[in-house]
C-alpha cells in the first residue's frame, strides 16, 4: 500500500502532466532538437539489437521510443508508455508523422506494469526513472518484466546547480520568494543528482552490472529567450504559477541569464546528466 504521501505524489504527477501533455506535444520538435545527445546516450546504453522487444517507460511525447523504434527494425517492437494518456496521445501522433509501424502505445504507471515476467530485452526511461514515488517499486516490477540478461538504462539529472537551462529560470524566482526548494523525498527532476544514488537504488534492487557515467552533454534551446520562458511556462506547472507572480524585473532577469548563452539562434546551456545502465 501506498503511503499517504506517495499517494499524494502520485496524483500530482497526474495532474501535472496531464495539463502539460498538449503543450509538451505541441513543443515536440524543439525539445527533441535540444535533448537529442541524451537520446543518442540512452540509446548507446541500452545496447540495442535488430529484433528487440523493447519496453519504453515514462515516454512522454515519444522520446526514446522513436529513435529506439528505428533501431531496432525490422523485427523489433517498441512499446511506448507513459503514466498519463495525453503525452502517449502526442507520442502517437510524432509516430504516425514518421511512418513508424513497430511501436504501440499503452498507458502505464512503472510502479504497477501489466505485463508477463521476463517479456522485455530491454527497458529504457529518459529523464523518468525520479518520478515514480517509490523506487524500490518501480525497479522490482521493471526487474519483473526483464528477460533475465535483459538490460535497463536510464538517464537522469546531475544536480540543478550543475544545469543552467534550470538556474536561469528558478535562481531569480527562489531568490524572489516566488519558488520554494522541494522536499527531499519528492519526485522531482533531480532526485538522483546526488552521484551514485540511483545506482545504489538498482543495486538494493537486485540488478547486477549497474554503471553510472556522468556526461557533459550539448543542451541548446533552438530559439530566443522569449520562446523559453513560454515553453517553461506551457510545461513546467510550477514555474508557470512563479513565473505568472513574477514581477517585470525579475523577468527582465531571467531574459538577462538566458541571453548570456547566447550562441547564434541558440541558448546554448550545456547540461549535466548521469547515464545509468544494468543487467537483471
Ligand atoms: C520529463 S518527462 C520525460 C518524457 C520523455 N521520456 C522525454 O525524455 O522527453 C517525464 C514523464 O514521466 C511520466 N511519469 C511520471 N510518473 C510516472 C510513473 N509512475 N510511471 C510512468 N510514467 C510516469 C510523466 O507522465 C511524464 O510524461
Amino acid at each position: 500500500m501506498p503511503t499517504e504521501q506517495q499517494a499524494h505524489y502520485k496524483q500530482a504527477m497526474r495532474d501535472q502532466w496531464s495539463t502539460a501533455a498538449e503543450a509538451w506535444g505541441a513543443n515536440h520538435p524543439k525539445f527533441a532538437e535540444m535533448s537529442k545527445h541524451v537520446t543518442a546516450a540512452i540509446v548507446v546504453a541500452a545496447d540495442l539489437k535488430e529484433g528487440h522487444h523493447v519496453l519504453d517507460l515514462a515516454g512522454g511525447t515519444g522520446e526514446p521510443s522513436l529513435t529506439v523504434a528505428r533501431q531496432i527494425l525490422p523485427e523489433g517492437t517498441v512499446i511506448c508508455t507513459d503514466l498519463v494518456q495525453p503525452m502517449l496521445d502526442a507520442a502517437q501522433r510524432n509516430a504516425k508523422d514518421e511512418g513508424l509501424t513497430n511501436i504501440t502505445f499503452q498507458q502505464v504507471d512503472m510502479e504497477d506494469i501489466p505485463f508477463e515476467d521476463g517479456r522485455f530485452d530491454r527497458i529504457t526511461a529518459r529523464f523518468g526513472i525520479m518520478f515514480p514515488p517509490d523506487t524500490q517499486l518501480a525497479l522490482s516490477e521493471i526487474k519483473r518484466v526483464l528477460k533475465p540478461g535483459g538490460r535497463v538504462a536510464f538517464t537522469v539529472w546531475a544536480p540543478i546547480a550543475e544545469n543552467p537551462s534550470f538556474t536561469v529560470i528558478n535562481g531569480p524566482l527562489m531568490a524572489a520568494g516566488l519558488l520554494k526548494p522541494p522536499p527531499p523525498d519528492a519526485p522531482t527532476p533531480f532526485r538522483f543528482g546526488e552521484p551514485g544514488s540511483l545506482t545504489a537504488q538498482l543495486r538494493q534492487a537486485g540488478f547486477n552490472d549497474v554503471h553510472e557515467e556522468v556526461r557533459d552533454i550539448e543542451w541548446a534551446w533552438p530559439g530566443t529567450a522569449e520562446e523559453q520562458i513560454a515553453f517553461n511556462r506551457a510545461t513546467l506547472t510550477t514555474t508557470r504559477n512563479a513565473l505568472d507572480a513574477a514581477p517585470p524585473e525579475v523577468i527582465e532577469q531571467i531574459k538577462a541569464g538566458m541571453n548570456k548563452h547566447k550562441d547564434g539562434d541558440r541558448l546554448n546551456y550545456g547540461a549535466k546528466i548521469y547515464v545509468v545502465w544494468a543487467v537483471k
